[in-house]
């Protein structure tokens, strides 16, 4: 109560505010004390939504940390596997691996910041380990109460002893907001030097790096796009350096990873286009593996994208690299994509069903009978090529093109029909697979996989009956 009083009398409030942030800065460390005790207390929470979407979300677990069984990964500033069951400090960042399919973890960009920060930092006083985000509220204040003041010019004098305090503070604040980037200060950095002329390649891949990291977050992806950052990356693509090129990819296909704004805004940048003329152009297979990231990234749910895509001739592309892509892995995610395509545009049309009233649900199911998949499919040969991935030795890949045969089979019905190397495939395939779902049942070792894959078998041996 006191100390309301006191800091009511002007004269005496920049000591009152320089009390109250070294109060606030007491109580963060309070705060942080407290908060490291529970680390142990917290686990990674499963994502049940899964659409695609590359990030989880972290949360505390009070319950779970209690006893010691939980492994704790300690993140640091590379990304590492996470083992399932395995926990994390809370605000790690965590993501889904959609190459290999396992969770990975890395230190939160606040973490990541910090980290940094302390480098820079080691001759100071310890004074970083306290929470900015308190000291900037509380400096905040001090900006609005110089306001006040400097309006009040026959109170400078006295006051101006004070001055220096205040001076002192506005310095600290200074200085923090220079420790502390935000992500948007980062990401302009960061394109300020990607884009000037004066950066080396090597400097650039590391730039388009860091990107990659930030705009998993949406809120940064968007932000990328209104700093000019999409345009740099569609530059990078046509760059005739193919680790750039790679890079960009890679960032433009995270960026648009599961973010409608973005995906909107890559298109009216013309990004499909240049997409499509980087994949059918770029050399190393490793490119072309991230450029297809990119288009699938740009397509996924996005029925106009795919509308375009379509009618710019990229099922074709699609084709060429199915055909030469001999070791299978463009060819599976090739499938994997037209697969996802299929199932989208079926997903939506059934729905219509019970939607019918929904008015935003009529205008994607609008959106999506301008999605000429079918067709295209048919005459771009996809009933013949798309056979051919069951060739492979991978099981998986295998797999991946089982189901997409039957989410094709309303066109390619008659082709599969007539192609007698699939009908014999399929009779090979489904002999061997009952055998390795017998010697798994010997050896008590049964999973389930094959039998899957034989009922997939199965599932379109009767639709070609
Ligand atoms: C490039 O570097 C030179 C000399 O180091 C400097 O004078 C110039 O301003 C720089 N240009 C850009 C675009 O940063
Ligand atoms: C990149 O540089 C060019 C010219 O130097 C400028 O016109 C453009 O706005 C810059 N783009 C970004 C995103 O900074
Ligand atoms: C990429 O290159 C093509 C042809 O050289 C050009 O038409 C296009 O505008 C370029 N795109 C970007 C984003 O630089």
């Amino acid at each position: 109560m006191r100390l309301q009083l006191s800091c009511s009398d002007r004269r005496i409030s920049f000591s009152c505010f320089t009390f109250t942030v070294l109060l606030l800065l007491l109580l963060c460390h309070i705060g942080q004390i407290s908060g490291q005790k529970s680390d142990s207390a917290v686990a990674v929470v499963e994502n049940t939504d899964g659409g695609g979407d590359e990030e989880e979300e972290v949360t505390v677990d009070e319950e779970e940390g209690e006893e010691g069984d939980l492994e704790v990964v300690q993140p640091t500033d590379e990304w590492q596997t996470l083992k399932q069951g395995a926990a994390v400090p809370a605000s790690s960042h965590v993501r889904l691996n959609l190459q290999t399919g396992q969770r990975e973890v890395r230190l939160g960009e606040e973490q990541l910041k910090y980290w940094t920060q302390e480098e820079h930092r080691e001759q100071e006083e310890p004074r970083s380990s306290l929470c900015p985000e308190e000291l900037k509220q509380a400096m905040k204040k001090i900006k609005d109460e110089v306001k006040a003041s400097s309006r009040d010019t026959e109170q400078e004098d006295s006051v101006a002893s004070k001055y220096r305090t205040l001076e002192e503070l506005k310095k600290d604040m200074a200085q923090l907001e220079l420790l502390v980037e935000t992500d948007g200060q980062i990401m302009k950095r960061l394109l300020e030097q990607f884009n000037s002329s004066n950066s080396t390649t090597e400097q650039r891949l590391t730039i388009l790096q860091e990107l990659e990291y930030l705009v998993h977050q949406v809120d940064n992806a968007q932000v990328l796009c209104s700093m000019g950052g999409l345009q740099l990356m569609l530059q990078g693509l046509n760059s005739s350096d193919f680790r750039l090129q790679e890079s960009s990819a890679f960032v433009l296909g995270s960026a648009l990873s599961s973010n409608p704004t973005v995906q909107v805004k890559a298109v009216e940048n013309g990004a499909l286009q240049t997409l499509l003329t980087t994949l059918a152009t770029a050399q190393p297979i490793h490119v072309k593996k991230k450029v297809l990231f990119a288009v699938a990234s740009l397509l996924r749910h996005f029925p106009y994208a795919q509308r375009h895509f379509l009618s710019h001739g990229g099922l074709q592309v699609l084709s060429e690299l199915f055909r030469v892509d001999g070791g299978g892995v463009l060819r599976t995610r090739i499938v994997t994509m037209l697969y996802d395509m299929i199932s989208e545009k079926e997903m939506i049309s059934q729905a219509g069903l019970d939607l019918a009233l929904d008015t935003a649900h009529n205008e994607r199911v609008r959106q999506y009978s301008q999605v000429s998949l079918q067709g295209e499919l048919l005459e771009e040969g996809w009933c013949g090529l798309v056979p051919q991935l069951l060739e492979s030795t991978e099981h998986d890949y295998r797999e991946k093109a089982l189901r997409a045969l039957l989410a094709m089979s309303p066109v390619c019905l008659d082709q599969y029909r007539s192609d007698s190397s699939l009908l014999g495939l399929l009779l090979s395939l489904r002999d061997q697979y009952q055998e390795m779902v017998q010697s798994e049942m010997i050896l008590g070792e049964e999973n389930g996989y094959f039998s899957e894959i034989i009922d997939l078998i199965d599932a379109l041996q009767v639709k070609m009956k």
